[in-house]
């Protein structure tokens, strides 16, 4: 099975709008060669997302658009909350859900997630859906029966063609911003447990179809490590997906893995 890598950056609350669209301006110019087999996704903070779809659509750049986060419902008295079709109506075409910055710090929950995952899917949003275990589930052995909680709950209820298309984030808490990582085999024994639960949930061809990334301190220096592993998809990079040219090197690693 052929899953096409995805190499998605998570810009968090940096770049104001002004910044992000120069910031994607010089990745598109660095990959202009390289992005045909590789799937390559922006996300800016909400603010910045306007101008960036600007460039990408007037410079005709081959890249995804997402949001950080969203609120499920279509719209109402929520305020300070984002809905889906804000994001659709700014040609976003993907939104990163349950991160753990959301989780530790705005109280996201697994049924939050799993919100949010359905409100995707129904706007034609595609979503990247974050996992991840903390130093002590790890040190106390519980990674696999963590995240799988975190799978059977924020994937639940989809139809088997949605759960092809959703996008699993592994990213171990230890891992985010510290420069520390897991082993790439040891992340890719989690990226094929969770394929194991997608599996049993939605049957092994959809398993199959769903592209699980590795994130947690990606760097041009590691990342091809990790797409060698024969379970992980590419990765969501955080701090090094900020300046053009670690982003673009990371990308350049996924191309013809
Ligand atoms: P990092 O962040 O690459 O800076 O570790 C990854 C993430 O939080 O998505």
């Amino acid at each position: 099975m052929e899953r096409r890598m995805l190499v998605a950056g998570n810009w968090k609350m940096y770049t104001t709008s002004g910044e992000g669209a120069v910031l994607v301006q010089d990745i598109a110019e660095e990959l202009r060669d390289d992005l045909d087999d590789v799937e390559v996704v922006v996300c800016p903070p909400f603010t910045g997302i306007k101008a960036v779809s600007t460039v990408i659509e007037l410079d005709h750049v081959h890249m995804g658009l997402g949001a950080q986060d969203m609120f499920w419902e279509a719209e109402g008295a929520f305020t300070g909350a984002i809905a889906p079709r804000m994001l659709t109506e700014l040609r976003c075409t993907h939104v990163i859900v349950g991160h753990s910055e959301r989780r530790e710090f705005f109280g996201e929950t697994d049924e939050t997630v799993n919100r949010k995952v359905r409100a995707a899917f129904d706007a034609g949003l595609t979503p990247i859906m974050c996992c991840g275990e903390t130093l002590a589930t790890r040190d106390a052995l519980r990674t696999d029966s963590f995240v799988h909680g975190q799978i059977m709950a924020g994937a639940a209820g989809l139809s088997a063609d949605e759960a092809a298309r959703l996008v699993i984030a592994y990213e171990p808490i230890w891992a985010i911003g510290s420069g520390r990582t897991p082993t790439p085999e040891s992340a890719n024994d989690v990226a094929r447990a969770i394929r194991a639960t997608i599996g049993a949930m939605y049957g092994p061809p959809t398993a199959l179809q769903l592209r699980v990334l590795y994130g947690g301190s990606v760097k041009p220096e590691n990342a091809k490590l990790f797409f060698a592993e024969p379970d992980i998809d590419g990765a969501l990079v955080g701090g090094a997906a900020l300046k053009a040219d670690s982003f673009s090197a990371i990308a350049k690693a996924a191309c013809g893995t």
